[in-house]
């Protein structure tokens, strides 16, 4: 396949190494410095793109992207307010879009064990659930977008719980996420239920970038041909 990055940071190069040993080919890079190559004509070069930027900027060139009717897979986190447009856009355009806050096919796994899990203690309400992430302190959101995912999948199960929230709550109402800012890791997730006679955790751990880059690679092979609103779940067949 023909691949265009956007964005060329950490997860773009990592993108780029994985990409080209499974013999794709990169036929444009993004990032900040050459934003005039930004075009639909570029675009049209490729069979798919990869956008991993930040928060600030993944918005409006997923709008871009998807107005050049490229295919498009997108990782960069931060910015889910957005993201019912975006679907509706999608449509609108018979554009092909796939979206995903952790692109590891573990962290996958890891979400339908989460969702498992927090299904087999709703009607536990003694446990206390608090949710905890660890990544490096370039990230510049917080809570990590996997973290909120993982939290809405147990609002989505245990009523004992009303909102998630980035901070340590008095409130019982309130389920916990709790950022931490550590060099070098890669990202952890952890859950964990307690009680006055036992803990359960869940945890996953990455050890490097390549997880991501692998998954983001799979989901733009994946894309390539089909239209609509994906997600990993799509890739992975769950
Ligand atoms: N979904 C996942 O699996 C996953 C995994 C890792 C990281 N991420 C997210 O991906 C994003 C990027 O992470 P990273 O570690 O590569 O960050 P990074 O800072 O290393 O790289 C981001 C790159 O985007 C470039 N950039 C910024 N604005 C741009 C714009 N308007 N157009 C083009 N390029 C632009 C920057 O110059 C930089 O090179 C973050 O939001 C991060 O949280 C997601």
């Amino acid at each position: 396949m023909k691949l265009a990055l956007i964005g060329y940071g950490k997860m773009g190069k990592t993108i780029e190494e994985i990409a080209l040993q499974r013999r794709h080919e990169i036929v444009l890079k993004i990032d900040i410095t050459n934003q005039e190559e930004f075009t639909a004509e570029n675009l049209a070069k490729a069979d798919a793109a990869i956008e991993f930027t930040g928060p600030h900027s993944a918005y409006e060139n997923v709008k871009k992207a998807l107005s050049f009717g490229v295919p498009l897979v997108c990782g960069s986190t931060g910015w889910l307010d957005k993201m019912e447009e975006i679907k509706k856009n999608v449509t609108e355009k018979n554009g092909a879009f796939l979206y995903a806050s952790n692109f590891s096919i573990g962290v996958n796994i890891f979400f339908e064990l989460n969702k498992k899990l927090a299904a087999l203690m709703a009607p536990h309400p003694d446990y206390e659930i608090a949710i905890k992430e660890i990544h490096h302190t370039q990230k510049k959101d917080a809570p990590s977008g996997t973290a909120i995912t993982l939290a809405e999948q147990i609002l989505e199960r245990n009523n004992s719980k009303k909102r998630w929230v980035n901070e340590n709550s008095d409130n019982v109402e309130d389920l916990e996420i709790i950022s931490e800012r550590i060099d070098p890791a890669a990202g952890t997730h952890s859950i964990k239920y307690s009680s006055t006679v036992d803990d359960i955790e869940i945890i996953h751990t990455a050890h490097s970038r390549k997880g991501f880059a692998l998954g983001a690679v799979l989901a733009a092979e994946f894309i390539n041909g089909k239209k609509g609103f994906f997600s990993m779940k799509d890739v992975l067949n769950f």
